[in-house]
């Protein structure tokens, strides 16, 4: 029988399994020159992993350099304005470099040295990743270099520049949409070229297997925390939690220690100008599995199988693919996935700054854009999590700015 048929026993969710899999969906479909170092990889991270070494340095960096636990904040004036549940954002716009994405490649940092690595390569959307690259290269004495699409390096300009300051090399892309997945393409040839000495560091849960089980252990942290803090401050656990996708790394952190509870989860991806194809990032939502950048994963393509350019007004969000593990949890139904338009996500982004104070990352406007759809339908008593997963210093192109 075919996992989609199985009622899945989340209390006893262990995937992927031994081959990399999600049900289907995940795996490593990559060039005979990258399966030895993929095999190194698994083995050194799944090593380290159990190792209380490995473990105790993760924690301490996670806690003196980058600044966790980040708080769970309760949004009083934003819950009141929308007039249902109790609304708590999870601030990882707080921590170091201003996003999540410095989990995950502190994490890879320590794995890559453990591994005698000292060339990074890593590709790049709205360049926090990147940035959180360049950060840890400077820390541990490594060399960066980051692709990032060329209409990217012009949106995210602040972060190239932060990225060049801290010593990376940022290698603009000018192939395709010149966006986030032509970076990754770049970024997969320059490893394949120098697999013996070099280190892809992936930001997001996307690629083959080890990555999306990698990236997401890393990147557990944010729920584990969130689990924890609101349970002190409410005794409860939350009603719902909401996270925006790309890759699906700060949901999938988010949403992974609550799969065995009865907490609902919405992840909710760049919707674009409109849902037709080529408009829009909506690749859970609106796509259809297929193998891209070495996974299979619900991904955007035409009716000949050939990828079909993403839009989306955040540059993190804009990928015609998404994780495995989010594939099949979509369709076991235990994640709800949909979209915001980029007009909805630049409401909030607007919204959030003038309710809270807070500006947020244009990708995390999205999840924010959903809670304000759906916080009246839940009760004054409920609490929903919202994953805040970066600060919006970045968006400040005209773009956004002026809200076109
Ligand atoms: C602030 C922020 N949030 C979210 C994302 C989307 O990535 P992921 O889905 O892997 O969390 C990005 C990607 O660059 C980002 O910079």
């Amino acid at each position: 029988m075919r996992w989609k048929e199985q009622i899945v026993d989340f209390k006893n969710y262990n995937l992927p399994d031994e081959s990399g899999h999600f049900g289907d969906y995940g795996g490593s479909f990559v060039p005979e020159t990258l399966v030895p170092a993929l095999n190194e990889l698994e083995s050194a991270f799944r090593t380290a992993w159990v190792d209380e070494d490995f473990q105790s340095e993760f924690d301490h960096l996670l806690k003196n350099y980058s600044g966790r636990p980040t708080p769970l904040y309760f949004a009083d004036k934003l819950s009141s304005m929308l007039g249902g549940a109790k609304i708590y954002l999870k601030r990882e716009d707080l921590g170091h470099t201003g996003s999540h994405k410095i989990n995950n490649t502190i994490g890879q940092a320590l794995l890559a040295m453990r591994m005698g690595k000292k060339r990074i390569i890593a590709e790049t959307g709205a360049g926090q990743h990147g940035l959180a690259v360049a950060t840890v290269a400077a820390k541990f004495g490594l060399n960066a270099v980051v692709y990032m699409g060329r209409e990217d390096t012009l949106r995210q300009s602040l972060n190239v520049r932060k990225m060049e300051l801290l010593g990376a090399e940022v290698i603009p892309v000018d192939s395709g949409s010149k966006t986030l997945k032509d970076a990754i393409n770049e970024a997969i040839r320059d490893w394949v070229t120098n697999v013996e000495d070099s280190f892809y560091m992936i930001g997001s849960v996307v690629g083959p297997h080890p990555y999306p089980l990698m990236v997401r252990n890393f990147q557990r942290i944010i729920g584990l925390e969130a689990k924890k803090q609101f349970e002190e401050i409410e005794s409860a656990i939350p009603a719902a939690l909401v996270a925006c996708v790309g890759g699906g790394s700060n949901s999938i952190g988010l949403f992974h220690p609550f799969l065995s509870t009865d907490t609902e989860m919405y992840g909710v991806e760049g919707g674009g100008k409109n849902l037709e194809l080529g408009n829009h990032s909506a690749t859970l939502s609106e796509g259809s599995p297929g193998i891209l950048h070495g996974s299979l994963s619900y991904i955007l393509q035409d009716s000949n199988g050939q990828i079909s350019p993403a839009d989306s007004v955040a540059p993190g969000l804009d990928y015609p693919g998404s994780g495995p593990e989010h594939s099949y949890l979509k369709d076991c139904g235990r994640i709800q996935y949909s979209s915001v338009s980029d007009a909805e996500a630049l409401a909030a982004f607007k919204h959030l700054s003038r309710t809270e104070g807070i500006i947020p990352a244009i990708e995390s406007s999205h999840a924010i854009a959903k809670v304000m759809q759906i916080a009246a339908d839940y009760k004054k008593s409920d609490g929903i999590i919202v994953c805040l997963s970066g600060r919006g210093d970045k968006d400040f192109s005209k773009e956004v700015s002026d809200g076109e």
